[in-house]
């Protein structure tokens, strides 16, 4: 263990709480602070309120050790780690109300030789012009009373505890002792290396990480668009591509979603205008998929204003997270178009819908389906994939819009209905409702092997 002995880790989130769980099993006395009465009521009962299972249980254990107590109100300790949320406004202007009511009300609690770790994801400079100010403020020199870092988290929810402590960290401090000091404090409960730098470079790094992601997936969504155009499958065609040894050509889709890519762009390009044209266009590229679905299905034969199945209001597959999910925008656009709804999730019990609309929102496929003229399919549950064309015969029309490319296909088109992938031309079957133009035959890829 490095020097310290006690965490107050604030916001206990997907991120703070299994932070602060790991650090209680490292043998640190940890006490978590949040606003919300929901997580500090289950802290304080012994449950966790975040139902990841592998997470729940070291929260759980932390919890039953005594070396994890959780209230409203920051307390004195070696070590404090801010983890709050940094979301966009509707402007796309980046939010850090939250970042900056956390430490206003953390600050007094703060000594003279602490360390002070910023973890939210923010726009460069965060970490002097928000969390250094406020400790200035009340009195501290963050350059020379108290350590200051920043230091980005990287987590891959499904799989929180185990990229907590394996992943490597950037740690990036406002001075060099600063950085080293949280190196040492991340080496003694993670087990990925943490690397020290800046903190102006350390900020920069996370949104680099997820501009990178978007970017990448916003060309992705691009080759997919020429794709449908020009009447072949991308997903074939990035297969060929990928053999290359230096491209790997991300998975097209209805879009981007969570609480990290989506967003992250929006702070670099909010602060730099002038040169992330890319990053804007990327954004709107991603934002645009879900309705371009919902076009393509509407050219295959869906009437406005009748009732769709949306399959999926999680932003990934097999999560029970739906914060700035495609599905969230699909929602906006039907409601614009006068649709009404049924979504599926077999995981998501919370989804953000357009004010004045209800969330519609069931764990019972059948309930969704029925009475639904199209299914628009939108995560990448893995149950999905297993769906036959059955189970779809409750709908009144056969159009099926297959965001993630989950159906066999073929069985369904030779079931009757049309499917409009993303990606690739739409497919009709005998009864299929294409018409015109849209309804494209596909060629069969011809496969050339290294041989030939
Ligand atoms: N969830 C992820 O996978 C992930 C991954 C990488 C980075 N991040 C970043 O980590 C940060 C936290 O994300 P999250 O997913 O844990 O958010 P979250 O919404 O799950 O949790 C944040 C918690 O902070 C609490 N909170 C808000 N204001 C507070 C305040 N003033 N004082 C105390 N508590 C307060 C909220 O009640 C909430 O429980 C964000 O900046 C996010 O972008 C998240």
């Amino acid at each position: 263990m490095s020097m310290e002995r006690s965490v107050t880790v604030v916001g206990l989130g997907y991120v703070g709480l299994p932070t602060a769980a790991l650090l209680a099993r490292a043998g640190y006395s940890v006490f978590g602070v949040d606003v919300s009465d929901r997580i500090i009521d289950a802290l304080k009962g012994g449950e966790s309120p975040l139902g990841e299972p592998e997470v729940a249980q070291i929260v759980c254990e932390a919890l039953a050790s005594g070396q994890l107590k959780a209230g409203k109100v920051a307390e004195p300790a070696d070590v404090f780690i801010i983890c709050v949320p940094t979301p966009v406004r509707a402007d796309k202007t980046a939010d850090l109300s939250m970042v900056r009511s956390a430490i206003e009300a953390t600050a007094p609690k703060v000594k003279k030789g602490a360390l002070v770790i910023l973890e939210s994801t923010s726009p460069i400079g965060t970490t002097r012009d928000v969390i250094a100010a406020a400790l200035q403020k009340n009195g501290l020199d963050p350059y020379t009373d108290v350590d200051v870092c920043y230091c980005p988290e990287r987590v891959f929810p499904g799989a929180t505890v185990r990229e907590i402590l394996h992943n490597d960290r950037v740690v990036g401090g406002l001075t060099p002792k600063a950085a080293e000091r949280a190196r040492a404090f991340y080496q003694s409960f993670c087990e990925g290396s943490p690397v020290t730098t800046d903190a102006a470079s350390a900020e920069f790094s996370k949104l680099m990480e997820n501009t990178y992601r978007d970017v990448n997936i916003a060309l992705a969504n691009v080759f997919a668009r020429v794709a449908e155009e020009a009447g072949v499958d991308v997903q074939d065609v990035i297969g060929l591509a990928n053999r290359h040894p230096r491209v790997n050509v991300h998975s097209p889709g209805p879009g981007v979603g969570g609480h990290c890519i989506p967003v992250d762009p929006w702070f670099l390009i909010e602060s730099f205008p002038q040169d992330t044209k890319l990053f804007l266009q990327a954004r709107n590229i991603n934002d645009g998929q879900a309705q371009r679905l919902l076009d393509r299905a509407e050219k295959a034969g869906l009437a406005r204003g009748s009732k769709v199945a949306v399959l999926g209001a999680a932003y990934r597959g097999d999560l029970d997270d739906s914060r700035e999910s495609p599905t969230e925008l699909l929602l906006g656009i039907l409601q614009e178009r006068g649709y009404s709804w049924s979504v599926h999730d077999p995981y998501v019990t919370r989804l953000h819908v357009p004010d004045g609309a209800e969330a519609n929102l069931t764990d019972n496929l059948d309930e969704a389906l029925k009475g639904a003229s199209a299914a628009l399919i939108m995560t990448d549950h893995a149950r999905y994939r297993a769906l036959s064309p059955e189970k779809f015969s409750v709908m009144t029309q056969k159009i099926i819009a297959d965001g993630r490319r989950m159906l066999h296909e073929s069985s369904f088109v030779e079931a009757g209905f049309t499917v409009v992938p993303v990606g690739a031309p739409l497919a009709a079957g005998a009864d299929g409702e294409a018409s015109g133009d849209s309804k494209k035959e596909r060629p069969s890829l011809r496969v050339i092997s290294s041989s030939d």
